[in-house]
């Protein structure tokens, strides 16, 4: 089986969130397996400057799909360690892959679609593949080009599977960005299947994949049950709902070697590879006084509690921000490492910066740093996770490879992974951490006063540490359930 991951980010190299991780987890763990795996990839012009194995020109060609529009594209073969990687690099007036950053820009349908219509282009001229995987709206229009554009002239029928990760963001557009490849648009914006709910002068490119991929996935079980309602499916759940024989939720896992306690050289000191009690600690403190050091906090014994999310509505700011008055009022430290592209997210933080500025047990930093992440989730003794809702959620399972005791709201992935520690009908190696079920402050505060007793109470202490020792978050499990998807 030839499997194509289509995909706008990879980890490390071309990374906002989650995604990015499980595109090269997912890889990682089928190439070792022995699968032919390749991830096609817009060639964005900040990789240039990562680690990557020289790419070399596969091919060159223009795209054209009228007489007005001939795009210049090269696509280009490299590798990401054992990853081997199609670049595509458009070389169209709007310089679409050369604006620093992966989303966020207006015009994004039409980069996305660019992308897509020159994949379709690679597949058609160079590659065929037997399988190929899309992720969320950016990539998934190209399930509806292959089960109908591409039939007539095209021998290929891939299967098509479809990775849901997050249904809040679904790619409306107009006819715009087709017309501005010089694509014919009108048939489709007669398509049920493809015009937006809410809107039906839009298309929505997530709705289309939903349509007319063979199988759709999506990040962890309770996710793909929340997502068949009003509230989480965002007018979607109704095609979801339809499509629900081909729906499975799949729990992502973490790459082991990429997020590995005992070998990260961000950290002041490793931690060891079995569970030993002291040497934990020991590191612990160590990288906890690195962090203090570097972000001029208070060398203090407290509990540190932390955060490391993109700061988005999704992820609860408001209890965010509550976690951390709490905590502060508490005598604890917090460290929030979050970046905010939500101009309204954005303009809270900088008040609750400029509310706690010079405050020696508080620090937070507004960038995207994979170095500082892996240091925090290794310094900190709690990481809260109060979000509206989570696909599935990295971060608490990070977390807890470097025994960093997660505190989660109770929705899709963070439910799945998390067991309260008092939660008695769970055996007890499975507890790991704290879990609330409303967005009421109220039973957030509880968890942190349950998390503040932990801390003192040594023997239970060690007790759940040891259990995060125990858990199995490695993709191994993860990609078994993909590749029986891949097979059925
Ligand atoms: P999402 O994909 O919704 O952002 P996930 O929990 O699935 O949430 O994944 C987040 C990933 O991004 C994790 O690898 C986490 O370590 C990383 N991350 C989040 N915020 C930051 C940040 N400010 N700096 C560095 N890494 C971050
Ligand atoms: C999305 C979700 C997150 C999930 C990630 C990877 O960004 O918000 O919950 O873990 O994708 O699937």
């Amino acid at each position: 089986m030839s499997i194509f991951q289509v995909a706008t980010e990879i980890a490390p190299i071309a990374k906002v969130g989650g995604l990015a991780d499980v595109v090269y987890g997912l890889s990682k763990e089928l190439v070792a397996t022995g699968h032919d795996v390749k991830i096609i990839l817009p060639y964005y012009d900040f990789l240039k400057t990562k680690k990557l194995c020289a790419p070399k020109v596969i091919c060159k060609s223009t795209f054209s799909c009228s007489s007005h529009t001939k795009i210049p594209v090269t696509y280009y073969d490299s590798k990401l360690e054992d990853l081997p990687l199609v670049l595509v690099k458009a070389e169209d007036k709007d310089h679409s892959f050369e604006r620093g950053s992966i989303y966020g820009q207006m015009d994004d349908s039409y980069r996305f679609l660019l992308f897509l219509y020159l994949t379709m282009h690679y597949f058609e001229t160079c590659e065929k593949p037997s399988l190929i995987h899309l992720h969320d709206w950016p990539t998934s229009f190209l399930a509806y080009l292959y089960k109908c554009d591409a039939m007539e002239n095209s021998p290929l029928d891939p299967k098509i599977i479809l990775t849901l990760h997050n249904m809040l963001h679904q790619g409306r557009t107009s006819k715009k960005p087709f017309e501005k490849l010089g694509i014919e648009c009108s048939h489709l914006f007669k398509d049920d299947k493809l015009l937006d709910q809410n809107n039906p002068t839009l298309l929505n490119l997530l709705k289309a994949g939903i349509s007319y991929a063979d199988n759709i996935t999506t990040v962890s079980p309770t996710y793909s049950k929340e997502i068949q309602t009003r509230e989480f499916g965002y007018a979607l759940d109704g095609a979801l709902t339809q499509r629900k024989e081909a729906l499975k939720g799949i729990l992502n896992g973490i790459d082991h070697n990429y997020w590995n306690p005992s070998k990260d050289n961000s950290l002041k000191k490793e931690f060891p590879t079995t569970f030993q009690f002291e040497k934990i600690m020991k590191a612990k403190k160590a990288n906890k006084e690195k962090l203090q050091t570097m972000f001029n906090l208070k060398d203090s014994k407290s509990p540190l509690f932390c955060t490391v999310s993109r700061l988005d509505t999704q992820k609860g700011p408001e209890l965010i921000e509550h976690a951390i008055t709490f905590s502060l009022d508490r005598g604890a430290q917090f460290f929030l490492l979050g970046s905010a592209s939500d101009p309204l997210v954005k303009k809270q933080f900088e008040e609750v910066k400029e509310k706690y500025k010079g405050n020696p047990n508080f620090h937070m930093t507004d960038v995207f740093d994979e170095n500082v992440a892996r240091l925090v989730y290794a310094a900190a003794d709690f990481i809260v996770i109060p979000s509206s809702f989570e696909p599935c959620g990295l971060t608490q399972m990070i977390a807890m490879r470097y025994y960093c005791i997660p505190i989660v709201r109770k929705t899709g992935g963070l439910a799945d992974s998390v067991v309260d520690i008092d939660q008695d009908s769970a055996l007890a190696v499975e507890r790991v951490g704290f879990v609330f079920e409303s967005k009421e402050k109220h039973d957030l505060e509880q968890c942190i006063e349950r998390a503040l007793a932990l801390y003192l109470d040594k023997e239970s202490y060690e007790e759940i540490l040891s259990n995060h020792a125990l858990q199995d978050f490695s993709w191994e499990r993860s990609a078994k359930a993909y590749l029986k998807v891949y097979s059925k």
